[in-house]
């Protein structure tokens, strides 16, 4: 049988997200899906994907907008297909702790593109991310690399396993 495509999607200012749509999509590949990592900037037409996940880190408690852009811009063609969401941000394990419901402007998205489900991971602040205020927070001992490859990989396989009952429905 074909593998059903799924997109993974992101908008990612220093790469932490990039790197948990890269897991996100691993993950999918070993569940015998095709998963495409692409950034969400580069995205002009979800219409060849079974499934669309689009995610992005958080600043200020806003998306960043290559992440909106692209949900507004293929807003039709994602109404049709399963969506997941997925949001990056807490510098701390609060994300792996409970359960950290969408920002605003996140939970509108999930309402107009009727979502699948959406989940918030944790983000990533290290010596290397560039920034006043990322350097500041390092330097107080507020960073750290909090995106726990086991809640993703988690995540994925729950993606997969709604997948693959669609299609046996
Ligand atoms: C200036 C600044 C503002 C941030 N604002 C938020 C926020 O509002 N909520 C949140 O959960 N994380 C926030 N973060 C943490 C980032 O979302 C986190 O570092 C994320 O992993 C960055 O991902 P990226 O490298 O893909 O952009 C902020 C980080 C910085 C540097």
């Amino acid at each position: 049988m074909k593998k059903q495509k799924i997109l993974v999607a992101y908008g990612s200012k220093h790469g932490a997200t990039a790197g948990i749509a890269d897991e996100i999509g691993r993950t999918l590949d070993q569940d015998g899906f095709e998963a495409a990592v692409v950034p969400a900037a580069d995205v002009r037409d979800v219409s060849g994907y079974d499934a669309v996940i689009l995610g992005s880190s958080l600043y200020a408690g806003h998306w960043h907008r290559d992440a909106l852009r692209c949900a507004h811009r293929n807003a039709e063609a994602l109404a049709e297909r399963p969506v997941w969401l997925f949001s990056s941000g807490p510098v701390d394990s609060s994300a792996e702790q409970h359960d950290i419901p969408p920002v605003r402007g996140v939970a509108k998205e999930m309402e107009r593109l009727h979502v699948q489900g959406h989940v918030t991971f944790g983000g990533s602040i290290t010596a290397g991310t560039p920034g006043r205020i990322a350097r500041s927070l390092v330097r107080h001992g507020k960073g750290g690399d909090f995106r726990s490859p086991e809640q993703i990989q988690s995540w994925a396989h729950q993606v997969a396993s709604e997948m693959r009952s669609r299609a046996e429905a």
